[in-house]
């Protein structure tokens, strides 16, 4: 049985709430606030509700209410304090002090009872709710401790300058392979199939921020395994169909091997957004031998490149006012564009037919 306590100068309040609650509970009684705080003291471990009366010799409640706040008793014990005609201040007082609720005189059987048990359940599932959710931070700040020590480990090694390195050549390498193809172009038929290429190493921070998103263990080798997009290279194109024919002029090379095509020109997503992904090996040649690396190659047309850079600074601005309406216009735009694009090659081909 549960332990209660009523505390109560007057002997009659006190036998009537015992004589209520004494089928349920085991009922204790002081008849003043010093009493009381003895009681609690000694049964702080197993006092499942506090009853209260406010006017008390000796010490009052409100006495009682600071001493165990105090004492800490006031997180452990629900307080229900039993009032006369109280007013809606003192009530309010009493609320702000922690107090849980109030049982109102005349006592009526029924009531005392449910408002005692309604306040041990509450406390109860307030209690083991903040119990987990300390459990749960606990846990979330040992993980990031450890995450933490792995990555001054990580950045600390030789092993992940090495990796670095390594992608930073997979970069240079479809750089190269791509630039090739570009001026063989403009000797062969006059023009470029390409306008400009930007390349970015992924940064450190990134990296480790994109691992511990997705969930993978912070090494040398899951970083290698699981991150495609370490080596970036855009290439920017004037023409959509350049962008097809670059690409596959560049996968037919025997080397590149593709692990995935996105192609987001034919299927733009939601938003608006048009580009080609490939992700790809691409082997670097090191003195240990050949080595292939992951690399993601976008292949976008210049007015494409335009919308996603306005784009991106709409997804990492926070806060933004009339964002939706903004991200409206956006998709709206990224339409024309696509038409503006095609309309551009089509007069392209008509330039290009009638010099023949
Ligand atoms: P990430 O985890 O961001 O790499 O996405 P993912 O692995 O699902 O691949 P996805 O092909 O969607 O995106 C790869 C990259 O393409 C992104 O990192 C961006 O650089 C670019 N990208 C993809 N979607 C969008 C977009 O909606 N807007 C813009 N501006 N860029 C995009
Ligand atoms: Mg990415």
């Amino acid at each position: 049985m549960e332990r209660v306590l009523v505390v109560d100068d007057a002997e009659l309040n006190r036998e009537l709430l015992c004589s209520m609650l004494s089928d349920t509970y085991l009922v204790d009684m002081a008849a003043d606030g010093l009493e009381a705080l003895d009681q609690l003291t000694e049964h702080r471990n197993d006092t499942a509700a506090l009853l209260l009366d406010l006017c008390m010799p000796n010490m009052d409640g409100f006495a009682v209410l600071d001493s165990m706040r105090t004492k800490g008793l006031l997180k452990h014990i629900p307080v229900l304090i039993i009032s006369s005609e109280y007013a809606v201040e003192v009530e309010n007082r009493c609320f702000e002090l922690g107090v849980s609720d109030f049982i109102h005189k005349p006592f009526e059987s029924s009531i005392v009872k449910n408002r005692v048990k309604n306040a041990i359940e509450l406390f109860s599932c307030k209690n083991r709710l903040e119990e987990i959710v300390e459990q749960q931070a606990e846990a979330i700040r040992r993980q990031s401790q450890i995450i933490r020590r792995q990555e001054t480990k990580l950045r600390d090694e030789q092993a992940f300058s090495y990796l670095l390195m390594e992608f930073r050549s997979a970069i240079v390498e479809v750089e190269t392979k791509l630039q090739v193809l570009n001026t063989e172009f403009s000797l062969k038929y006059n023009r470029n199939p390409f306008e400009s290429i930007k390349s970015r190493l992924k940064s450190t921070e990134s990296i480790f921020e994109k691992m511990e998103r997705k969930g993978y263990p912070l090494t040398v080798d899951s970083i290698r395994e699981y991150l495609t997009d370490v080596a970036g290279i855009r290439v920017i194109c004037s023409f959509p169909d350049d962008i097809y024919r670059l690409a596959d002029l560049f996968l037919r090379q025997d080397d590149i091997i593709l692990l995935q095509r996105k192609d987001y020109i034919a299927h733009p997503k939601d938003n608006g957004y048009r580009s080609l992904h490939l992700i790809i090996n691409v082997p670097i040649f090191l003195s240990g031998g050949k080595k292939y690396m992951k690399a993601e190659v976008q292949f976008r047309t210049i007015a494409m490149d335009f919308w996603a850079s306005l784009e991106h600074k709409l997804k990492y601005k926070k806060h933004i006012a009339d964002a939706d309406e903004i991200a409206k216009q956006l998709q709206d735009c990224a339409d024309s564009i696509a038409r503006i694009d095609s309309q551009m090659q089509e007069i392209r081909n008509r330039i290009d037919f009638s010099r023949e």
